[in-house]
């Protein structure tokens, strides 16, 4: 049979198996993989003949699936997790199995239509205009990449005359932020941050004297150590006032803008050139899902648009075109912000305000666990759903020991981080079916 034909066979096995996937209740975390166990398994399955479909399948199903530690799993605390629903992932086979692409709106005006909804969407709850618009890309580190770019470039218009620009971070800002200014020829203008967040006042003293040579501000709505917001409002407005490009990165905690209760701090995204939120991460979209919004779109344009003669026919004067490869450093690209505009439409927003929700309340609840066992200190009260803590007497060994064996007994994955110079425990709530047993569990083998 031809490899472009279906194979009926091979259908129902992998039917079969995303069915089951889909129906795990609770998905088990699993295990890091062994690579000489991987290696053997995979040991001759490529080769010049093809291998039947139900062994192929076998090798994944038994031996690599397992190796992967499951990050929906509700037990999986660390980093920050994902939770996809299952409308979402239903969606992302269909986007698969139609090599939905949504590059350009001559291609896919359909899928691009629809993910723009969603793009509106967000830029509605963020405050940004009705201009506002942007494209979904591959994780908060493209989103930054693509934003930071544009905010070079426009320094430059704006007569920023620095050979290399500097952009105002704090030191809490993500890890990708300063990979982006390597690779955008940048450099970061760290602001010391006494509290962990960035304020107006610590952003105005440490860029003083340096305002000419400011091509951007960058605040972090939610932070992935602590879950902190900065201080939007006053950032912005300072940003605004110098007239450098103001970059919001919210790729973990940007999806709180759907919670009624924490958006008013949220406010002074209303000021950002350009806004990132991860769906993939708390917006239960599978993977790889980032949303990148900017306030003027035609900035952004102006500086990713690829041109080259097979190419001119994708750019009309047509007031309707909207082509998503003109937002970021790419071109072809999955319509990966479908699965999240299905799983909106079919369950409304405010199941996703609820999810949300339901995420900052099991942080508190997660506080007042913690306050119940005498060898447990809290470090901070989460602002989003981040939760920082201490076992007393305890070394980094002592916590990196502890970490393995939970994954060990299945009990959960909760990896240590440094928090002010200190190896110290930290959860990340995103998933729904988290409970406050499981966490008990956690900080119970935490005991004396
Ligand atoms: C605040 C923040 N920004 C950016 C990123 C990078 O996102 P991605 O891993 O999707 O590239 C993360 C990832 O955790 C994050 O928490």
């Amino acid at each position: 049979m031809s490899m472009f034909e279906l194979d009926e066979r091979m259908a129902d096995l992998v039917m079969a198996y995303c069915r089951e996937r889909l129906a795990l209740d609770p998905v088990p975390l699993d295990y890091p993989g062994v690579k000489a166990e991987l290696d053997a398994a995979l040991d001759g399955l490529l080769a010049p003949g093809g291998q039947d479909v139900e062994r192929v399948l076998s090798v994944f199903a038994e031996k690599l699936a397992p190796a992967v530690i499951s990050c929906d799993s509700p037990r999986f605390l660390s980093f920050i997790p994902a939770a996809p629903t299952k409308a979402a992932l239903l969606f992302d086979m269909v986007v698969s199995c139609s090599s939905l692409q949504g590059t350009s709106w001559l291609e896919a005006a359909g899928a691009v239509s629809a993910e723009n909804q969603v793009i509106r969407l967000i830029a509605d709850l963020a405050g940004l205009p009705p201009g506002a618009g942007g494209v979904f890309v591959s994780g908060g580190s493209a989103a930054n990449l693509s934003a930071l770019v544009v905010a070079r470039d426009m320094s430059h218009r704006r007569g920023v005359g620095a050979a290399r620009p500097k952009v105002a971070v704090s030191d809490q800002a993500h890890a990708s932020v300063s990979k982006a200014l390597h690779v955008a020829g940048m450099d970061a203008l760290v602001v010391p941050t006494g509290g962990n967040r960035l304020t107006g006042e610590a952003l105005r003293r440490a860029v003083a004297g340096q305002e000419d040579q400011l091509a951007a501000v960058v605040a972090t709505a939610g932070t992935t150590n602590a879950g902190i917001v900065d201080d939007l409002e006053a950032v912005g407005s300072y940003a605004r006032e110098l007239g450098a490009w103001f970059h919001v990165d919210g790729a973990y905690g940007g999806a709180a803008v759907f919670s009624d209760r924490v958006r008013p701090r949220y406010r002074g995204l209303r000021h950002a050139d350009s806004f990132v939120v991860d769906p993939h991460k708390w917006l239960f979209a599978p993977f790889d899902c980032a949303a990148l919004v900017y306030r003027d779109p035609g900035k952004a344009k102006a500086v990713h648009t690829q041109d080259a003669g097979y190419l001119d026919v994708l750019h009309t004067d047509a007031p309707e075109e909207w082509n998503p490869s003109d937002y970021a450093y790419h071109l072809t690209r999955r319509a990966r912000g479908l699965p999240l505009w299905f799983s909106l439409a079919v369950h409304g927003t405010d199941a996703y305000r609820d999810a949300i929700d339901a995420a900052l309340d099991l942080a508190v609840t997660a506080t007042e666990l913690i306050g119940r066992r005498p060898y447990l200190e809290l470090l901070r009260e989460p602002e989003l759903s981040v939760v920082l803590f201490r076992r007393t007497g305890w070394s980094a060994d002592d916590y990196h020991k502890w970490s393995m064996q939970l994954l060990v007994d299945q009990v959960g994955f909760v990896t240590p981080t440094v928090w002010l110079g200190e190896t110290v425990a930290r959860f990340c709530f995103l998933h729904p079916n988290t409970t406050s047993e499981m966490v008990g569990d956690i900080l119970d083998s935490m005991g004396p």
